[in-house]
């Protein structure tokens, strides 16, 4: 679906469908006004007899076939004072969907309506832009690779921002094209993670972040079995030896012109491409969401993605470094046992006490890589670690871990901003040590239930350098989900909160 823009008022306004969003409430002539002379017919449709603005509702509003605008969808927001960014961004993947089962190629979104919603909502025309157009392409998003029969309905050719004014301002332009980078990414995620552990192996991993890297000429590297041992990457390879599958380390660089040398923000994400538990079995029910273990690496990838799509004319002051540490951890004949010891990269031993608490060991190399590579002057892991996360925060939020103030608050904010959900979780760094106490070794992989999110978040710790702005993202919980604007399945979460963190301050497109 393309996104285009129509300037210069409703005369030049030209559609299968025009999107209109309407609160409740709201004089029915002034949330149409503005569509007067391309649907004059507007103003005595029947059917505004029974449209009220609803929450989640929607009324398609016909005219006479000849005119530039014969279909107007009303789309219902509900009552102003509680309408937020969520319930607008389900309306938008709502409308769309309905757009598709109607077989209509060319959707509007009337922008006088926009801008009303934009102002209840306290944020600019351009914001509220990029938000929409994300959820268009989010709503519209499915994933049909294995179905032998397709849905017979394609999505719309185009999608159309239409503007009262001559022009469209470079801030909404620019939002539009953000937005389809950003989409761009999420779906590349989310594809990644949907598709099954037998197609998405870690080699295939690899593959699909070269491809990426080659389509926008970032660098690209990969470290398979013999690279991880030669870099001394022990609890790493502990995690993938009981797999048929080999591991891959996929390494995208990303310099823009006139950032090379500086120091770079680095994103490393698990890619566990399946989590069996290991010899530390996991049970059977539900065993295959597993599948979606590599949901953080395919955030990273995402991120890539979109920054490919941006660049050159948006591209990060510094460079960016997408590292996706991939793996399958099995019960096969050469599995790591419970109670097996290996010495990570950075010299520490850890006792393996449940093969289930795989993420961190295959994290705790890679951070170590990438600080020994890099020098970060941002470090980022993104990973589906604990199921505690979950039971914590419960589903459709991430544990944010983070001691630097700054970039602690700035990932909540931007994930509170764009629909990503997380809340900061404490690194009680001597509790957890405490109860990550080894007797024959500097740690054991796994402590208790308890707290099992900030254990994971503490173990990770351990392996990051005095003084390195370091976050972990714990998305355990919200590596899949359902609602308008997410086909059951994966989400694509992290792409949108991560590829924040690439901007510097003043380059931030939100708001
Ligand atoms: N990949 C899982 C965590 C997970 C659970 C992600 C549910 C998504 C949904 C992780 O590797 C794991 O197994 N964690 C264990 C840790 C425990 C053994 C300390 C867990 O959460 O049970
Ligand atoms: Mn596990
Ligand atoms: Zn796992």
């Amino acid at each position: 679906m393309d996104i285009r823009f129509q300037a210069g008022g409703s005369s030049h306004w030209k559609a299968d469908v025009v999107l209109s969003f309407v609160f409740e409430g709201e004089h029915a002539e002034t949330a149409c006004s503005s569509l007067v002379e391309c649907a004059p017919w507007l103003g005595i449709a029947p059917a505004w007899r029974d449209f009220r603005g609803n929450k989640g509702e929607s009324v398609m509003f016909y005219g006479p076939q000849a005119m530039d605008v014969s279909r107007v969808l009303g789309i219902g927001l509900g009552k102003p004072e509680k309408a937020d960014m969520t319930g607008f961004r389900y309306a938008v993947g709502r409308a769309l969907r309905l757009c598709r089962e109607y077989n209509l190629e060319t959707v509007g979104m009337d922008g006088t309506s926009l801008s009303r919603v934009a102002e209840k909502l306290g944020v600019g025309l351009d914001a509220l832009v990029r938000e929409a157009v994300i959820s268009a392409f989010l709503g519209l998003y499915r994933y049909e690779r294995w179905m032998s029969e397709k849905s017979g309905h394609s999505d719309p050719r185009w999608l159309a921002v239409m503007l009262e004014g001559e022009y469209v301002d470079d801030s909404v332009r620019s939002a539009a094209r953000m937005a389809e980078a950003e989409a761009s990414g999420l779906m590349l995620a989310r594809d990644a993670v949907n598709d099954p552990a037998n197609v998405m192996t870690p080699s295939a991993f690899a593959e699909k972040a070269r491809t990426v890297a080659a389509k926008y000429d970032m660098n690209f590297r990969v470290l398979g079995p013999s690279e991880l041992e030669a870099e001394g990457m022990n609890a790493y390879l502990a995690v993938a030896r009981g797999s048929a599958e080999e591991p891959r380390m996929a390494v995208v660089e990303y310099a823009p012109k006139g950032t090379e040398g500086l120091e770079p923000v680095v994103l490393v994400g698990k890619g566990l491409c399946f989590d069996s538990g290991g010899i530390s079995l996991k049970p059977a029910k539900g065993m295959e969401d597993m599948k979606g273990d590599m949901s953080g690496a395919a955030a990273v990838l995402g991120v890539m993605e979109a920054l490919g799509r941006l660049a050159p004319s948006l591209a990060p002051k510094r460079p960016v470094v997408g590292i996706m540490a991939c793996a399958e951890n099995m019960p096969g004949g050469h599995a790591t046992r419970p109670g097996d010891i290996v010495v990570a990269k950075n010299g520490k031993s850890v006792e393996i006490v449940n093969t289930d608490a795989e993420g961190r060991l295959v994290l705790a190399d890679a951070l170590c890589w990438a600080q020994e590579q890099y020098r970060p002057f941002r470090l980022l892991d993104i990973a589906t670690l604990t199921g505690a996360c979950a039971v914590a925060l419960g589903l459709g939020a991430a544990g944010l871990f983070s001691v630097d103030e700054e970039l602690g608050a700035a990932l909540h904010e931007a994930g509170t901003l764009l629909g990503e959900r997380n809340w900061r979780l404490p690194l009680w760094t001597s509790t957890s040590l405490e109860a990550l106490k080894s007797p024959c070794a500097d740690m054991v992989n796994s402590g208790p239930r308890e707290g099992g999110a900030i254990h994971a978040a503490v173990f990770l710790q351990q392996f990051i350098g005095e003084g390195v702005a370091w976050a972990h993202i714990d998305m355990a919980a919200a590596d899949t989900g359902e609602s308008p604007i997410n086909a059951k399945g994966a989400t694509g979460f992290g792409v949108r909160t991560l590829l924040s963190a690439v901007w510097e301050k003043e380059e931030t497109v939100l708001q």
